[in-house]
């Protein structure tokens, strides 16, 4: 969703935006705006669309007829050709992913006040921004745009004090909602403020500027040690300092955090789609996450060990999570049933904040999330610790909202994920899950003896089996997606964790080939959607798990007698189909791994067929920062 960069500094401005904005394009957003500062003036630039078309109404704006910008702005566009950087360069970008008004360039960030006093861009939704919109029209200022955003640099010019800082003091707490906010004044050209509150905020210094950003990644390769703001605080990014009050006015000392392995620039490295790239590196995130969790001989979580202290007392385990983080919740929860035997249940977070809440201590609730900041996730992660339960991440990235919230944290190794399809960080996700399975059943002292060394030697192997499971899915998936690419509608079927794999299977095919896909727990399918199997409807239909392959079977067998095209995906090799991929033989409860990869492979190859935009497919976020 939106992204945030801010520089200010010796070099020239605006290239460094663009990179921090191209390092932001994986969050998915559908326009984009950069707003440099002058002497007395604001100069915006916004487009529609991709960054490429920022950047030929950047060049156009410096170079076409009638060019209306300074030296300085020339320099700070361009870079100075005789090596004079600008001394006093300041501005902002956004990635917008459009919330309130089309993505239009008209409603494209960054914002600016009627009188250009304050233009700023901005992460969340000002869910008061009706009333406020108001507010401004009954005394005499219009907003231009359709945005939520227009409103915050409206009003601070409203309130303007000439002290920016004051002024966003006394305009902050009228609005309600969420935000991060990078703002340029006027007539401070040097100066950038920002301020958050529930959406997140970073700021850096590097060897020639300071600069802010929504994400981290943003912020590499310029500096790799960050400060986090918190909710309420407001902060002041010169070229030589940054500096942090709270929203008394108080200032306040930080501590920089040091990001402790190198986000790795965003490279398809020869691959055509980074999701592509990203399916190859699953069993080394799998094996990285793995590694920490198994050093010791025997499942160990390390400091996250702390949210199983009096793991006898545990009655319940809680998932919460969102798309695929709430599939690999649902399969946590028949691993831990089975290896632990404690009641589990997984929650799509956006769902559990307006359940009745019956959790308490003995509760562990564990989110998940790859991006640490999908704001659902965050907030039923509050609403847990407000309840008193026992909380644990498994989160991707260090650093995060989520990551900083969760008292303890189970890093999953995947290293940065590009693509919005999640593919490795999934796969990583149920790593960690069945080694905290496993460490649950140590300690409750229901698994033990045979049946651990069994699960640990399953585990050990994942990777390498899973290397070879690419491998072999490949030409058979091409094979599946041809005939499947021309179809609107596609069903997916499986039982128990079987059920959470054909809905992993569906999500991604939805999400990158546009094909409308619905995954069901097969044995639900007779109570409605069969009617809507039709002859050569394709069914794809995962028969993993022992002990339900032979039901699953006979629904297989249900769809076929009304036409439907069954495609299976198994390692039982008594399972028949029209189209039957036999996977690797493994542990029971590590199919639904296996079945991931040829699934990726199968959404991946429709997607492509249909000429998909894979990387980032319509309307979709990386990290979704609005509830
Ligand atoms: C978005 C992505 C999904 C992802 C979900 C949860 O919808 O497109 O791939 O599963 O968010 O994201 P998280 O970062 O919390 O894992």
């Amino acid at each position: 969703m939106c992204g945030i960069i801010g520089y200010a500094g010796t070099k020239p401005v605006a290239p460094i935006l663009l990179e921090g904005l191209e390092r932001l394009e994986y969050r998915g957003y559908d326009s984009a705006g950069i707003a440099l500062a002058a002497e007395n003036t604001v100069v915006r630039t916004r487009a529609a669309g991709r960054l490429a078309n920022l950047r030929a109404a950047l060049e156009k704006s410096v170079a076409g007829p009638g060019a209306n910008h300074s030296e300085s702005l020339r320099q700070q566009t361009r870079g100075s050709s005789g090596g004079l950087a600008a001394p006093q360069a300041a501005g902002v970008g956004h990635t917008r992913w459009a919330t309130h008004g089309a993505p239009t360039e008209q409603n494209a960030h960054p914002h600016q006040s009627n009188g250009g006093k304050y233009t700023l861009v901005h992460n969340g939704i000002i869910e008061n921004y009706q009333a406020l919109r108001t507010f401004l029209a009954k005394n005499g200022t219009e907003c231009r745009t359709e945005t939520d955003t227009e409103v915050i640099a409206q009003l601070l010019e409203f309130y303007d004090t000439g002290n920016p800082l004051e002024t966003l003091r006394r305009v902050l707490p009228q609005l309600e909602g969420s935000y991060a906010l990078a703002v340029l004044y006027y007539a401070q050209p040097g100066i950038i403020y920002a301020a958050k509150r529930k959406s997140p905020l970073l700021a850096a210094q590097s060897h020639h500027g300071t600069l802010l950003a929504s994400d981290a990644a943003a912020l590499l390769p310029l500096s790799r040690a960050h400060y986090r703001l918190e909710d309420g605080d407001l902060a002041v990014l010169t070229r030589h300092s940054i500096r942090f009050f709270d929203g008394e006015g108080q200032e306040q000392i930080k501590t920089p955090q040091v990001m402790s392995r190198h986000i790795s620039a965003a490279e398809k490295k020869g691959y055509e789609h980074f999701m592509r790239k990203e399916m190859a590196e699953q069993p080394e995130a799998v094996r990285l996450t793995l590694e920490p969790l198994l050093r010791q001989g025997g499942p160990h979580l390390g400091s996250a060990e702390e949210a199983l202290r009096g793991a006898d007392r545990i009655d319940r385990v809680l998932f919460l999570g969102c798309g695929s983080a709430w599939h690999a919740g649902m399969c946590g929860c028949v691993v831990i049933e089975e290896l632990a035997g404690v009641p589990a249940a997984a929650a799509l977070a956006s769902e559990f904040r307006s359940q009745v809440v019956t959790i308490n201590q003995n509760t562990l609730v564990i989110v998940v999330s790859q991006s640490g900041e999908t704001a659902d996730t965050l907030m039923a992660l509050r609403q847990a610790k407000a309840a008193g339960a026992r909380t644990l991440g498994i989160i991707n990235v260090e650093g995060s909202s989520i990551a900083e919230e969760s008292g303890s944290v189970i890093f999953t190794r995947a290293g940065l994920e590009v693509a919005v399809a999640t593919t490795k960080a999934y796969s990583a996700q149920l790593a960690a899950v069945y080694a905290l399975a496993a460490r649950l059943g140590q300690l409750r002292g229901t698994l033990g003896g045979g049946k651990m060394r069994a699960f640990l030697h399953a585990l050990a192997a994942l990777p390498g089996l899973l290397e070879e499971t690419l491998a072999a899915s490949e030409e058979e998936m091409l094979r599946w997606a041809e005939e499947i690419a021309p179809k609107e509608h596609a069903y997916f079927l499986g039982r128990n964790l079987d059920w959470a794999a054909a809905l992993e299977g569906s999500l991604k095919l939805k999400e990158i080939s546009y094909i409308h896909a619905e995954a069901y727990a097969a044995g639900e399918l007779k109570h409605g959607t069969i009617s809507l199997i039709e002859q050569g409807t394709p069914v794809v239909s995962v028969c993993m798990r022992p002990g339900v392959v032979a039901k699953t079977m006979s629904n297989n067998e249900e769809v076929r007698a009304r036409g439907a095209a069954v495609y299976c995906l198994t390692n039982d090799p008594s399972v028949t189909a029209r189209r039957r991929f036999l996977l690797p033989a493994c542990h029971p409860l590590l199919g639904v791994s296996f079945a991931a990869v040829p699934l990726q492979l199968l959404a991946y190859h429709c997607a492509r067929l249909r000429g998909c935009d894979i990387d980032k497919p319509r309307s979709l976020a990386k990290s979704v920062t609005v509830e």
